[in-house]
């Protein structure tokens, strides 16, 4: 297999794209972020890099509370939408019906089938980005979106993100089980 040399890059991809909220100098908003994973089990912890300029990093270390919402593949627009503009010029606190739950900072998007309520537990500083921790406090997932009381990824049909081509994408098909076809014959 002849591969290229790209250089040092963090070429992990695809990756859901997801709608960072904070509450910022009194106002909902919301930034697209692709890097996004999962940190931690128990307790239930969510990573995410953010750059230091961002209007809505401002909200999450002033009130040490933010959510995670994840779209769905007709989102799109309104993701890159939140993905392009800045809420430092643009009030993105109107774009999406918001309700809140146990966290007083943390906006979350009704139209989103996945929202996580997140306290912020950690921050660092690795360069370009800060890495920012939070504990997930509360999930909140569509009804519709589960299968046998599971969350279920087809139904949440999530806008993928592929770095590189700068595409956004959906989810292909099941190829099996996790913890199951790995299994010895
Ligand atoms: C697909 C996509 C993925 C993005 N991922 C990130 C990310 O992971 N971290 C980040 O800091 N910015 C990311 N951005 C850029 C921010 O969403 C963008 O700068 C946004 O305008 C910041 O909004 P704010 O200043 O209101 O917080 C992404 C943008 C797009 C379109």
């Amino acid at each position: 297999m002849k591969k290229t040399m790209l250089g040092p890059d963090a070429l992990l991809f695809p990756t859901p794209s997801v709608l960072v909220g904070a509450v910022v100098d009194g106002r909902a908003n919301f930034m697209t972020a692709a890097w996004c994973g999962i940190a931690s089990s128990k307790p239930p912890a969510i990573s995410v890099a953010i750059r230091g300029e961002r209007h809505t990093l401002k909200g999450i270390l002033a009130h040490g509370e933010f959510s995670i919402n994840v779209p769905s593949s007709d989102m799109a627009e309104q993701v890159d939408f939140c993905g392009i503009y800045s809420g430092r010029k643009e009030d993105k606190s109107k774009i999406f019906d918001l309700f809140f739950g146990d966290l007083n900072h943390a906006p979350l998007i009704a139209f989103c089938p996945v929202n996580m309520e997140c306290r912020l537990r950690h921050t660092l500083d690795l360069g370009a980005h800060i890495l920012v921790v939070g504990e997930v406090i509360q999930t909140h997932v569509n009804e519709s979106c589960l299968t046998d009381g599971k969350p279920d990824a087809t139904k949440v049909d999530p806008l993928v993100y592929s770095q590189g081509t700068g595409n956004y994408q959906r989810l292909g098909e099941v190829v099996g089980k996790a913890f199951s076809i790995g299994k010895k014959k």
